[in-house]
């Protein structure tokens, strides 16, 4: 479903652009039809850049990106719209994917409407599926964002991408702005989209726990590169590297 290959991403900021960030080195990786890859690292690895370069949200500097047997590199944004329904992502603050004034029902509309996949009667029913299917009713529909806990608006936004029917979508650490007690209600509702609409995940957490219950196969980074990449069992097993033992005691630790 997705293949990328060597691509790189250097930021320049500060004064003048003088500092040079080298956010993602040379990484490569691929995720089959259904699957998920988890991406775990420290803050500041490079992530989230990476997350957004695989799905051209940001230009590359270097590197190919191959999406559903498509090479998509060196597309336009024009030419992205077309796919952009198909590959999107999700972020850990729900609120700040909604627009606060928009009522959940105009939001759930919105990118819909805007890749004009269906008419109004079609979307009213989509609509109600796929908020049942979250775990929601439609007597959300008329409220604001405000008026939703931080579970419901992270279900929302699930449903909303639901509605896009995608092939690919980046989980941008999805549940740690959650309640403990959320947490694990929101993973088992992408699992179970995952498996209806036979959608690809790279999933970035820094939850390892919620990396291992999710991920096929999972990629660890650190400093902008992958360095190293093995299927759940085997990494937890026995991690090639000393920096993921690290990690993984720390975590076992905390
Ligand atoms: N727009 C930007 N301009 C300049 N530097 C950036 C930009 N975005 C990210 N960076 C830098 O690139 C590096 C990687 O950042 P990134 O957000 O990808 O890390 P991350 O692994 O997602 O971290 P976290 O776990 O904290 O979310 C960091 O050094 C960051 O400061
Ligand atoms: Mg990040």
């Amino acid at each position: 479903m997705l293949n990328v290959s060597n691509i790189s991403k250097e930021f320049k900021s500060g004064l003048f652009g003088r500092t040079h960030t080298l956010a993602v080195n040379n990484v490569s990786f691929s995720i089959k039809a259904g699957q998920t890859l988890g991406l775990v690292g420290m803050s500041g690895s490079g992530k989230s850049t990476l997350g957004r370069l695989a799905l051209k949200l940001i230009p590359c500097d270097t590197g190919r990106i191959i999406f559903n047997g498509i090479e998509i590199s060196h597309y336009t944004m024009k030419q992205m719209k077309k796919l952009r329904k198909e590959m999107q992502i999700l972020f850990q603050n729900p609120e700040s994917s909604l627009n606060p004034r928009m009522t959940i029902g105009k939001s759930l509309e919105e990118p819909y409407r805007f890749h004009d996949i269906g008419d109004k009667e079609y979307l009213d029913e989509q609509i109600e599926e796929q908020l049942q299917f979250v775990g929601l009713g439609t007597e959300l529909l008329n409220r604001r964002p405000y008026q939703l806990s931080g579970g419901q608006l992270q279900r929302v936004c699930i449903a909303r991408l639901l509605l896009l029917r995608p092939k690919l979508l980046v989980l941008d650490e999805p549940t740690s702005m959650l309640d403990v007690s959320v947490q694990a209600q929101v993973i088992e509702v992408l699992k179970n989209a995952q498996k209806k609409q036979g959608i690809s995940y790279l999933f970035i957490s820094h939850d390892l726990d919620v990396i291992k219950a999710c991920s096929d196969e999972i990629a660890v980074m650190y400093k902008g590169r992958i360095i190293e990449q093995q299927t759940a069992e085997d990494l937890y097993k026995q991690p090639k590297e000393e920096y993921t033992k690290q990690l993984l005691d720390t975590f076992l630790n905390f």
